[in-house]
């Protein structure tokens, strides 16, 4: 009797041990596909541009497309904010592995007067913080001290959307509206007060994993 008063315990204990373990990590590898009114117009590249910035390669203008595609790794086990790892940077960008956003002119608080964020490389900060200072290719490439942070990419499992979940200087979330500009990617908070701000031909888009 006493035995199985015992056992019955340990069972209880493995079982709420069982309970508190974290899901096992699904990690899946894929290409960054951004789409305009459900119609692809491109990847994100695994190459950076003069400022460090990820620039994009459509399938329309280059036949080579697929080898120019950044691939990312994503756990699609976590559902809310997670940092992406681009597995195929150039290795001399191997202290900036995640795909991040940076600050831009105005800092990084987005969602009014149309400031905005730049994707590149960064080091790697944790879910919900605001950005702070973190190594990144933007720094690197233009010596300018910019905020970033990299864990703010939510994956819907369902429909494969990768959207950016950004928190703000003052804590406040917003879900950006990712545009492709001048060859490279940016994140705002508002795409009408974007437009009002800036002159520049903003191409508005949403990114789904295509898995590889
Ligand atoms: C992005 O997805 C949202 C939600 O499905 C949709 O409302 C919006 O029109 C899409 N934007 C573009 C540029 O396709
Ligand atoms: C950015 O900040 C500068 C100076 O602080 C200001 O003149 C400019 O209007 C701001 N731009 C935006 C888009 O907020
Ligand atoms: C995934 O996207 C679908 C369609 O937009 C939405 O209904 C669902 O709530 C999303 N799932 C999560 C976990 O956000």
């Amino acid at each position: 009797m006493l035995v199985q008063f015992v056992s019955f315990l340990s069972l209880a204990a493995s079982q709420a041990q069982a309970l508190t373990t974290p899901a096992q990590a699904a990690t899946s590898l894929g290409y960054l596909k951004a789409t305009s009114d459900g119609k692809v117009i491109g990847y994100i590249s695994k190459t950076l541009n003069a400022n460090g910035e990820f620039e994009g390669v459509s399938p329309d203008k280059d036949s080579n497309d697929v080898a120019h595609r950044m691939l990312v790794s994503i756990d699609q086990s976590v559902t809310g904010p997670q940092s992406l790892v681009v597995e195929n940077l150039a290795a001399a960008d191997a202290d900036w592995p995640f795909l991040g956003g940076i600050g831009g002119v105005n800092g990084t608080t987005i969602g009014s007067a149309g400031n905005y964020l730049l994707i590149g490389g960064t080091t790697q900060t944790l879910p919900g913080n605001p950005a702070l200072r973190c190594g990144n290719t933007f720094t690197d490439r233009t010596g300018e001290q910019r905020n970033c942070a990299s864990a703010f990419w939510v994956y819907n499992a369902t429909t494969s959307a990768v959207t950016p979940q950004w928190t703000n200087d003052d804590g406040s979330v917003v879900v950006g509206d990712i545009g492709f500009v001048n060859e490279a990617f940016i994140i705002t908070g508002g795409i009408e007060q974007f437009e009002a701000v800036w002159e520049d031909k903003v191409e508005w888009l949403n990114l789904t994993l295509q898995t590889s």
